[in-house]
């Protein structure tokens, strides 16, 4: 028996949820207007809203509106969403589909009202151009499996695997249409390189990149058959493929040490930590690492630690005026000027001092191992100049001239 979906909601309309807002209107399993895609800053929903979705920040009502619920928001951020839909989710009526990375399905039923059926998926961007491969997982009933595979075979191709190999997924298929991505830049590259204009060169390498899958998609060789056939003696093909091998191509391809290093996710333990440590300090200000773009990045982990401990530490000491949060940044990004609060300027001797400090440690002296391959700096020098990039865009303004300038946020509590 076929599986319909009548109504379907997002929440977190985000990167990968409004690829798949779009992904499904454009495959025609759903109409527009019968997606009810959720965040809390719903004027970044406005594109989706023109072209017919419903778009708002209550997910409850649009989980209630809707039989299937698919979570794509942040790990930091599902206990949030769940206490807000939990009251509305009804077994044997709702699915919910979750795409959150490193999150068990155990974790999600234990957030649900007994009964409700909870599947993981782990999707691509690509989701989008209804080409993405998208593992699933399902309970040891396997309920949802086949209403899951409809879904998600509707957006590209899917494969049904243990829970336990979700990590391994999430290496190969979402962080890897990152690495294909880059492969396809660094070909389109060479192929500026050698004559072409960079619009003619990226289609030429992405145009074989497509054919490259495809042989093995469709024509189900193996890549190796396929690339002996390209392969002519003392050709250039087997020159160049020496070289990439001899400057490490596949064992740099990034899935084998993400794949099996096991994050976990922030636990008690590390935000008694911090609470220790505000105890213990009764501090006025915190400063805090604040690149958060990569989900599973240092910055993001503490910043989690911290935000909970801070929110224990003030309902410990309701008396207490709360210490002041500043955000910065550093080798990665600098915040913009016009979200910085403030801007501490620095002479040749203070940036100097910073520098050093940053030197000294080993994990500074490197180049970034990914992303960041365009980028020759080492991290102590990329800091440095961010500092000075500050200095010169906040002079272009017609402010005081500084060697160099740090930028800070200041926030009152850490957003979630
Ligand atoms: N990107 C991928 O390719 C990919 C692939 C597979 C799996 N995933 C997983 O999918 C999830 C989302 O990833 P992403 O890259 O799309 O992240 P993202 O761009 O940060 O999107 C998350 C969205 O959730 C919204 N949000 C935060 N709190 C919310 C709340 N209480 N209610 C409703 N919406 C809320 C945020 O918008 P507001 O701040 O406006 O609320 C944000 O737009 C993550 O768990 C990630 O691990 C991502």
């Amino acid at each position: 028996m076929a599986v319909k979906i009548k109504r379907l909601a997002i929440l977190g309309g985000g990167n990968l949820g409004q690829a798949l807002a779009k992904g499904w209107a454009e495959s025609g399993l759903l109409k527009a207007r019968h997606v009810h895609i959720t965040r809390r800053q719903v004027s970044k929903l406005e594109s989706l809203s023109k072209a017919g979705f419903r778009c708002s920040s209550d997910n409850a009502q649009a989980a209630l509106e809707s039989d299937v619920v698919v979570l794509a928001v942040q790990p930091g951020q599902l206990e949030d969403v769940m206490s807000e839909i939990s009251p509305v989710l009804e077994a044997g009526r709702h699915t919910v589909v979750s795409t959150i990375t490193g999150v068990t399905i155990d974790r999600i039923a234990d957030l649900a009202p007994e009964g409700v059926v909870v599947v993981r998926a782990m999707p691509n961007t690509a989701v989008e151009t209804l080409s993405s491969m998208t593992c699933l997982s399902v309970d040891a009933e396997r309920r949802g499996e086949k209403m899951a595979i409809m879904l998600f075979d509707k957006v590209g191709a899917t494969l049904v695997i243990n829970e336990e190999m979700m990590i391994p997924a999430t290496a190969l298929c979402a962080c890897g249409i990152a690495f294909f991505l880059r492969t396809i830049r660094a070909a389109a590259q060479g192929g500026t390189e050698i004559g072409f204009h960079a619009d003619e060169a990226l289609l030429l390498a992405a145009q074989t990149a497509r054919g490259a899958a495809d042989l093995i998609l469709q024509g189900g060789a193996h890549p190796e058959q396929e690339i002996d056939r390209v392969t002519t003696p003392r050709g250039c093909t087997i020159a160049g493929l020496n070289e990439l091998e001899h400057r490490g191509f596949s064992s740099a391809m990034p899935f084998y040490k993400t794949g099996t290093v096991r994050k976990e996710p922030i636990g008690d333990a590390d935000v008694e930590i911090v609470l220790n440590l505000l105890e213990d300090q009764m501090p006025d200000h915190i400063f805090v690492a604040g690149d958060l773009s990569d989900p599973h990045g240092t910055h993001r982990m503490c910043y989690f630690a911290i935000q909970r401990a801070l929110r224990q530490f003030k309902e410990m000491h309701p008396e207490r005026s709360h210490p002041l949060v500043w955000l910065y940044r550093g080798a990665w990004q600098e915040w913009e000027i016009d979200a910085t609060d403030v801007f501490i300027p620095m002479s040749k001797a203070d940036l100097d001092r910073k520098i050093e400090a940053i030197f000294k440690h080993e994990s500074q002296k490197d180049r970034a191992m990914y992303p960041g391959a365009y980028d020759t700096r080492e991290f102590w020098e990329r800091a440095k100049q961010r500092n000075q990039e500050t200095a010169t865009r906040i002079d272009a303004l017609g402010l005081p001239e500084f060697h160099a300038v740090e930028s800070y946020v200041c926030v009152q509590d850490l957003p979630s």
